[in-house]
């Protein structure tokens, strides 16, 4: 999808080298062990995350390429999915509670999914600082993943993450060429003024005229 005003290629430079460098990618070296220290670092950025009332409403499901996680996750995802993820050092499911522990027909928080985002979103900048990368994804089946992990009623499989460690142009292995192409295609983003109000809603902040 294009949009006008959209940028396509790199980051801007205003941004911390963190974020400009963050892309979701497609293909990662399936040589590549992330250490347990590795991973626990990455989620431990996600243990620091704000959450609303410090709820931390979340739960992740982590396999490390090679264990029976990671192989019981690849078995659910979507068939494109298949095709790029099983290669990242470790597959995540993410989770958040919808109802409270006791009382199953009670909502637990009403920004839980949103504090999940935001926990997911630190695991995307820790990962990044370690010279990881991840590329989340929606396209799984979530039932059969509740099934398989034994979700209880009360959290929900909500989307999964693959990271690892990007393969090196010339190193990338044999993937097939739409994913080839698909993983080279530009960047884009809708213009600041698409989505930044003041005074009503549709109506373009002034301070985005300079
Ligand atoms: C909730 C969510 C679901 C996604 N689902 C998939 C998916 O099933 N398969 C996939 O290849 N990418 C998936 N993506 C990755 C997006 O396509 C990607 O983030 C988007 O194209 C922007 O690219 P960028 O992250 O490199 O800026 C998903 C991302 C998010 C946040």
């Amino acid at each position: 999808m294009s949009h006008p005003g959209s940028r396509e290629g790199g980051q801007p430079e205003i941004l911390t080298p963190l974020l400009r460098q963050r892309e979701s990618v497609m293909i990662y070296d399936r040589s590549h062990v992330l250490s347990p220290a590795a991973l626990r670092a990455i989620l431990e950025a996600a243990r620091w995350a704000p959450s609303a009332g410090n709820s931390q409403p979340w739960g992740f499901i982590v396999g490390r390429r090679g264990d029976a996680t990671h192989a019981a996750i690849v078995e659910v995802l979507s068939a494109a999915n298949q095709v790029w993820a099983p290669a990242a050092s470790a597959i995540i499911l993410t989770l958040h509670q919808v109802a409270t522990d006791e009382d199953h027909e009670i909502a637990y928080s009403d920004y839980a999914m949103f504090d999940l985002g935001q926990a997911v979103a630190h695991i995307t900048v820790q990962a990044r600082s370690m010279g990881l990368q991840v590329r989340q994804f929606g396209g799984f089946d979530h039932a059969a993943a509740a099934r398989r992990f034994a979700v209880p009623a009360h959290w929900a499989v909500t989307t999964g993450i693959a990271l690892g460690l990007p393969a090196t142009h010339g190193e990338e292995w044999d993937v097939p060429g739409w994913l080839q192409a698909r993983s080279r295609l530009p960047r884009t983003r809708l213009p600041l003024s698409a989505f930044v109000h003041a005074e009503t809603f549709g109506h373009p902040a002034d301070f985005l005229d300079d």
